[in-house]
């Protein structure tokens, strides 16, 4: 018999960790096998919402693993009551009343918040053992990256199972507390930052004459071949920038106008900016 993981909060983030968690492949090593819970409980605040993971879980297959969902809304102190490990996913603003209200429930469970801009300083007032994690929207893909820290009393099989249901999201990485604001930028709001651009080049494409359908699959291949060629020759990308500017030629030509127009101390001022609105929103509280 497993273990029960509680959701506070399972919104569009929630539901995305909650479904990479839900489909993981199946395990057959029982050491990693203990590390699934055998029950999930997402507690939202509506009816509304607690349907929509209801209708998630139904549209999926089976669990591989095995595990149960309950959806429940205005049941956060029972599900915490249960559980074993608790998973914070509601809004940064509504934490500290959230929290508040289950704390005499937490004793030292596992608290895994993904909550930006609460750290595990202030996140240890409700459990001393805390993982704090920033993850993105493509999570729910599978594609999606989590940063991960935890507090010093986290213990080994609790870093296994951080480890194991987060890697779920897609790519897993541990950083110290400190890099969590530029994480924030970075990770947590950087598909927003590659959608920009994503329509840009899509929109260049509409701009020139080609159809709207021809300019989006144009600009997601470009996307998509461009990732894979970094990853895959481990090299770096002005590298590779360099092996398509041919002396005099049309990439070249482009690349100048962008570098004119600011594009990239753009973007890296655009993260950075993000960067410092995520270490302000730790400080409102
Ligand atoms: N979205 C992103 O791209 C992203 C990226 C990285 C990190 N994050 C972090 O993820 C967290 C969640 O963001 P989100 O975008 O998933 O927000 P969201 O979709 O609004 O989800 C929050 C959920 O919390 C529920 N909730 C509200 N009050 C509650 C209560 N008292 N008890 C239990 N559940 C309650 C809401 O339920 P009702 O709908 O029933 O009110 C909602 O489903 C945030 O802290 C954010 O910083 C988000």
């Amino acid at each position: 018999m497993g273990y029960t993981l509680t959701f506070l909060g399972c919104g569009v983030m929630g539901q995305a960790v909650l479904s990479a968690i839900y489909n993981a492949p199946k395990v057959t090593d029982a050491a990693i096998a203990k590390l699934y819970p055998s029950k999930i409980i997402a507690c939202n605040h509506n009816d509304e919402t607690a349907m929509g993971v209801t209708k998630l879980i139904e549209s999926l297959p089976p669990s591989p693993n095995g595990i149960i969902v309950e959806s429940t809304f205005g049941e956060n102190d029972r599900a915490v009551k249960e559980a074993d490990i608790v998973f914070l996913g509601t809004k940064p603003f509504i934490v500290e009343e959230t929290m508040r209200k289950v704390k005499e429930h937490m004793g030292e469970k596992l608290l895994i918040s993904i909550c930006a801009g609460w750290t595990i300083e202030q996140l240890t007032a409700y459990s001393r053992n805390v993982s704090r994690v920033m993850t993105n929207t493509p999570a729910k893909y599978g594609y999606g990256c989590a940063i991960v820290a935890h507090s010093p009393t986290v213990n080994e099989n609790q870093r296994a199972i951080v480890s194991q249901l987060i890697s779920q999201v897609g790519k897993y990485i541990e950083l110290p507390e400190k890099n969590m604001d530029a994480a924030t930028a970075l990770v947590g709001s950087g598909p927003a930052f590659v959608l920009l651009m994503l329509e840009s080049l899509m929109e260049s494409g509409i701009q020139m004459g080609i159809p709207l359908k021809e300019s989006k699959e144009c600009a997601l291949k470009v996307m998509e071949g461009t990732v894979k060629m970094v990853e895959m020759s481990g090299e770096h990308p002005g590298v590779l920038k360099h092996q398509v500017c041919t002396p005099g030629g049309t990439t070249i030509a482009g690349l100048c106008v962008m570098e004119d127009k600011g594009v990239k101390s753009g973007i890296i001022r655009g993260v950075e900016e993000a960067a410092n609105v995520a270490a302000k929103l730790g400080k409102k509280k």
